[in-house]
């Protein structure tokens, strides 16, 4: 067993983020290449499909950010906060995930976690992006919605221009609170039409069905939105179904328990529905005990189109590298398996049809 697996056993569902964390290890030789799993790693052109960009707080800057704004937090610091990352399941996460955002306020404050995130991740070759945001998160606490896009899409742009990395944003509706503060929500993304490339669906789970949303995502289609919508994280099987039947989605976010479903994980392989696949996530919610344990292994046997993603990497100990790191060495994926789930996303994104053929065929060069 190499390094970096040994260091993700550490990881454990339930547990506080190590500190530092275990996947800074050198690694191990990769299949007699020469070349560690950390390093091969590295190398690979990624596309991150799946990542909240408020999940990308690191602790750090969400005190510099509450010094800036006069924000209390309820945590003396940074250490204090870090060793309350112990999550048993979603909702003990978003409670945290929630109290976070208290202190984005202003477009400032916006551009700077996005710049934070872009300029992490351009460090571990990630080529494009696609995340998420959740506006309700920041209305409902007086920051206009205007505020937030301004901030993101000046980060977008820098990004492309210091780190050339090409990024879109898909807009969440947050599925504990009702239709028609869902609908107010889409009201408001219609000016942004060129800015926003998709509608999805996240939040707490279970007891919130995606066909709670059906009519939500009628308006968002005929608007021309492209869709998403996180289904089967905690979720029952049936609710990947609603996500595809019933709000007609492009991607699956998760759907990690569609495997309990024979049915279903056929109508996924049939249909080529991409799955964005967040395993230090699912090991940190506890929807796996052990990275041994995860579905990644199942779902490729079962001939699933996965892609790996990072979902909070700053609340659940990793970015992309460390995703496909840990889940890679628990479940020894070969360098063969690593380098098509890393060309999956981009195969799998909202590029038009003439970008992803060339992004493709850059990856394919190898470059
Ligand atoms: N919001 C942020 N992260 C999430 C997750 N993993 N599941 C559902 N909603 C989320
Ligand atoms: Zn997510």
């Amino acid at each position: 067993m190499g390094e970096a697996s040994e260091g993700f056993r550490q990881l454990r569902c339930g547990f506080p983020l190590p500190n530092p964390p275990p996947y800074r290890g050198r690694g191990f030789c990769f299949l007699g290449s020469g070349m560690t799993l950390t390093d091969a790693i590295a190398r690979l052109p990624k596309a991150e499909l799946h990542i909240h960009i408020e999940g990308s707080l690191e602790p750090e800057l969400m005190f510099a950010l509450a010094k800036r704004n006069n924000v209390r937090l309820r945590y003396p610091d940074v250490e204090a906060l870090r060793a309350a990352y112990a999550f048993t399941n979603l909702q003990d996460f978003l409670d945290l995930y929630y109290q976070g955002m208290s202190v984005l306020l202003t477009e400032a404050d916006f551009y700077d976690l996005a710049m934070a995130y872009f300029r992490k991740v351009a460090g571990q070759n990630v080529r494009y992006v696609e995340f998420f945001f959740d506006p309700q998160g920041h209305t409902a606490r007086g920051v206009a919605f205007e505020t937030v896009i301004n901030g993101l899409t000046r980060a977008q742009a820098d990004a492309a221009a210091q780190f050339g990395i090409q990024s879109r944003m898909i807009m969440c509706i947050l599925r504990h609170l009702d239709e028609a503060d869902a609908l107010r929500t889409l009201d408001q993304a219609l000016p942004y039409k060129d800015k926003i490339a998709g509608i999805g669906l996240d939040s707490s789970e279970v007891g919130h069905p995606p066909s709670k949303f059906k009519r939500v995502f009628r308006r968002a289609r005929d608007a021309g939105f492209l869709l998403v919508a996180h289904a089967g994280e905690e979720g029952p099987p049936s609710y990947v179904w609603e996500a595809i039947d019933v709000l007609g989605v492009d991607r699956v976010d998760h759907g990690n328990r569609s495997l309990e479903d024979p049915a279903l994980v056929q109508r996924l392989a049939k249909d080529r529905m991409a799955l964005t696949v967040c395993p230090l996530s699912n090991l940190r919610l506890c929807g796996v005990k052990r990275m041994e344990e995860h579905p990644l292994r199942r779902m490729l046997d079962a001939g699933l189109f996965v892609t790996l993603n990072s979902d909070d990497p700053a609340y659940f100990g990793g970015y992309m590298n460390e995703n496909f790191a840990g889940v890679g060495s628990a479940l020894s994926l070969s360098a063969a398996e690593l380098r098509q789930i890393a060309r999956n996303g981009f195969a799998a994104s909202f590029m038009p049809e003439a970008e992803k053929a060339k992004a493709l065929a850059a990856f394919d060069r190898g470059v």
